[in-house]
């Protein structure tokens, strides 16, 4: 932190994978919570640095690009596009939304690989892989499918049973057989790989974990788990050619690596370096990332968060401190880590063969993006697994965006409008409903911040809504509507303070609704500069409440949010599922 209070602080969320739309799901356990905090920071007056980038290596994009019959190159030109047009509907505030196949991911990579052999981190070993004859070629991961030695299931996957979810080693399949071809001439041959000695890290690693005692509770328990179950090697490279080249330091091949490359989960986290150099390169200020991951050049002062469902917690939290530390090198790790549960579709999974949920692009064909932010970060997978469901969504916005808040501000800029010529009224002296009115903000809007600073997401929604709530009941309290008749300066002040707490109701919307929150801030004039929720523009609550210029121009803005119908939800429930 500066002198002035001002803090640098990197956001990262868990990279999306490269092959198709995310579902609502997906975006809910990273994205978007990642979106919402960085909103926050910003607001607070914090140097915020939102980076992201799809996760382009790997068997499943080989694969895709296989079925669409196109080079995996062109599929992830493709589907990058994709990807990012959907963040961008979804307003995600990235400050760069990067690829791990990019130049300087594959630079770093091949560069901390090198760094970890010579600190006698990483060896080559003699393993077994599935070798398909008629393929001419290794099978890693998903190129390998069979029958799950746990569960029976047949069609199970090299890395993972779908099934029984279980990782599997493709060695350990019954009855294997090519996925690129479907042939079961295979074998199990010998080959080398690269592994990363992570045993060697244990004690390291769990030092770091007990003493970081500021990350959410999921993260921290899961991280001991895994450290508690003892850190195995893991071979860091895969025979594919889509993937980092695995090189020597002098940048010739390695001997036997022709036709090998690293495995993505090496990769990828790295990316979250890589994409913060191509942010830099792309404002024209190459070096801009060193501040930010260097802990010599200034990263020091930083504070690293990153947002991700739980299935990522173990590689960020052993995977990538094991590469960053046993680098020796000076390089920013995390400092909070918030992990989420699971969205389900009604207590299920998402599937788009089963036509059961909604995804990214599909649900800004049905209804703008803030409706889907507001549901999704109201029931935040935080404590537990959280179910979607068409009712509970319809209810949520009917209720919380409609009602609460779309009403309010309606009613207030409309009485305003037709009342009081569409001016700030300037009459009128504060009584007990505003005295009311101030103690409820001087309790509740601490709180929010500190919700906020917390990541609990869902307490924050529930306390933005609440203060909504509160507003609606100032005004029954003040009853403009009523004083008009005897007496127009008793009904001013109620005008007054009416409009400027629809106003602080838009500013403390701005992280979770954006773009409604444009539009009641819009409404009411208020320049970009007042839209802040900096710790001194919200310590002084009866100012805000007098902060509008008297006499200044509002305009009631338009329709907030559409309230769902019930035969809208029969229709949703129909073509994307709903109860069974
Ligand atoms: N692509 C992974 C997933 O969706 C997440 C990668 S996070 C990273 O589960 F750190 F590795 F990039
Ligand atoms: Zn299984």
């Amino acid at each position: 932190m500066t002198a002035t209070g001002k803090r640098r602080i990197l956001v990262t969320s868990a990279l999306p994978y490269i092959n198709g739309v995310k579902h609502l799901g997906n975006l809910a356990g990273s994205m978007l919570p990642a979106d919402v905090y960085s909103r926050f920071q910003r607001l607070r007056g914090h140097d915020v640095l939102y980076i992201c980038a799809t996760d382009e290596h790997g068997t499943p994009a080989e694969l895709a690009a296989q079925a669409a019959g196109i080079s995996v190159r062109d599929y992830c030109d493709e589907q990058h596009e994709i990807q990012k047009k959907a963040g961008e509907g979804f307003e995600l505030s990235y400050d760069h939304f990067g690829r791990s196949s990019g130049e300087e991911n594959a630079r770093l990579t091949q560069h901390f690989a090198n760094v970890l052999e010579a600190n006698g981190l990483i060896e080559e070993r003699v393993m077994e892989q599935v070798y398909s004859i008629d393929d001419g070629r290794f099978l890693p991961d998903r190129y390998v499918e069979g029958t799950c030695p746990h569960c029976d299931y047949e069609k199970a996957r090299g890395d993972q049973c779908d099934n029984c979810g279980r990782l599997l080693d493709p060695v350990e399949l019954i009855d294997p057989y090519s996925a690129v071809s479907g042939s079961k001439n295979v074998e199990v041959r010998e080959t080398r790989h690269l592994f990363l000695r992570q045993s060697e890290m244990q004690e390291t690693i769990r030092d770091w974990v007990e003493a970081s005692t500021d990350w959410p509770a999921l993260a921290r328990s899961i991280a001991l788990k895994w450290l508690d179950e003892g850190l195995r090697d893991r071979a860091i490279t895969r025979d594919l050619s889509w993937g980092v080249p695995v090189i020597n330091p002098d940048g010739s091949v390695r001997d036997g690596f022709e036709n090998k490359v690293f495995y993505v989960w090496f990769d990828a986290p790295i990316e979250y370096i890589g994409a913060t150099e191509e942010w830099a390169k792309a404002k024209g200020n190459p070096d801009a990332w060193r501040s930010w991951w260097r802990t010599d050049e200034g990263a020091d002062e930083v504070q690293y968060v990153q947002f991700m469902g739980k299935d990522n917690v173990a590689f960020h939290t052993v995977g990538f401190p094991v590469t960053i530390m046993g680098s020796k090198e000076p390089w920013k790790l995390v400092d909070q880590l918030k992990a989420f549960n699971w969205v389900t579709w009604y207590g299920g999974k998402f599937s788009t063969s089963n036509k059961r949920g909604v995804f990214m692009d599909q649900a800004l064909d049905l209804l703008p993006a803030d409706y889907w932010r507001w549901y999704l970060i109201a029931n935040a997978p935080e404590g537990s697994d959280a179910a979607f469901t068409w009712e509970g969504f319809q209810s949520s916005i009917n209720s919380d965006l409609a009602n609460v808040l779309g009403n309010f501000v309606n009613r207030i800029t409309k009485y305003c409008a037709s009342k009081f010529d569409g001016k700030v009224p300037a009459a009128g002296d504060t009584g007990e409903a505003e005295a009311w009115m101030v103690s409820e903000l001087e309790t509740r809007l601490p709180q929010l911040v500190q919700h906020y600073e917390n990541m609990d997401f869902r307490k924050a929604a529930a306390e933005t809504r609440a203060i909504w709530a509160a507003g609606n009941e100032y005004l029954t309290k003040a009853e403009p509507w009523v004083k008009y008749k005897n007496n127009v300066d008793e009904a001013a002040i109620g005008v007054r303070t009416g409009l400027n707490l629809a106003a602080l109701f838009g500013i403390i919307a701005q992280p979770i609704i954006p773009e409604a929150a444009k539009m009641i801030l819009d409404a009411l004039n208020i320049p970009d500069a007042n839209r802040t929720m900096t710790a001194e523009g919200l310590s002084d609550v009866r100012t805000l409440l007098d902060a509008l210029p008297h006499g200044m121009d509002i305009a009631p803005p338009d329709v907030l949010f559409r309230k769902i119908e019930d035969d809208q939800v029969a229709e949703w429930t129909e073509k994307f599922g709903g109860e069974d």
